[in-house]
């Protein structure tokens, strides 16, 4: 199905290693959104929608996860992301919603791309065919130091402790590493935001970057 570019809404996707604090921040820059009278939307990713919870449980249940392969889990997150965009996101848009994702095609292109050494260029295009044209309007990545990641993440419940979470810190420093250069090779989009900072210094500087980023 070709996607249309949409006219009124705006997507935020939101980016960062586990345990940088993405989920807070979504929640108090949607209220500062419908403050100021916009109707928002959360998203989140791998799910969302029931064929992409289903496929989130594939990636997250698979009790030999080490043996998922790196193409897999690409093509399942990207499927679940392609489901997402054309169930959720797209029409929302249409409808001039505020959609802020949690995690979008980024994640891709840091986890499985650079954290699974993947080569660039198909998950690049994978990548694309799965949002068709709709991509973020603006990207914050929250950039913490891949120690404080791993250190939250042993605090926090989480059901992906399985596969995702396994992974060490060089891995951790691979993500962020990723995150970093995105962010520097495409300034328009992304902004990147010290996750070392108190909750409240992080919300104003998202909700300021935001204003004057996303008219
Ligand atoms: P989850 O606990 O749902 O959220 P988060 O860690 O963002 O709070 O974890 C999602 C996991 O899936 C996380 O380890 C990143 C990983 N992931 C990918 O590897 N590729 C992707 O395309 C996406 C969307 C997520």
């Amino acid at each position: 199905m070709p996607l249309t570019q949409k006219p009124a809404g705006k997507l935020i996707s939101f980016e960062g290693s586990e345990g940088s604090g993405k989920s807070t921040q979504i929640a108090r820059l949607a209220a500062h959104f419908q403050r100021a009278g916009r109707e928002v939307l959360s998203t989140r990713e791998p799910g969302g929608t029931e064929i992409g919870e289903q496929i989130r449980s594939i990636i997250v249940h698979n009790s030999k996860g080490d043996e998922m392969c790196a193409e897999t889990e690409l093509l399942l997150f990207t499927a679940a992301r392609a489901q997402l965009v054309r169930e959720v996101i797209a029409p929302a848009l249409v409808r001039g919603v505020v959609v802020l994702s949690d995690r979008y095609l980024d994640s891709s292109t840091v986890y499985q791309g650079i954290g699974r050494n993947l080569a660039a260029d198909p998950v690049a295009q994978i990548n694309r065919f799965a949002v068709g044209n709709v991509m973020p309007d603006l990207t914050i990545v929250i950039d913490v130091p891949e120690k404080v990641s791993l250190a939250r993440l042993k605090q926090r419940a989480s059901d992906l402790p399985d596969r995702m979470e396994r992974e060490n810190i060089d891995f951790y420093r691979k993500v962020r590493e990723g995150y970093l250069v995105l962010a520097k090779g495409m300034p328009e989009r992304f902004i990147v935001i010290d996750g070392t900072k108190t909750e409240d210094v992080i919300e104003k500087k998202i909700w300021e970057e935001v204003q004057a980023r996303v008219k």
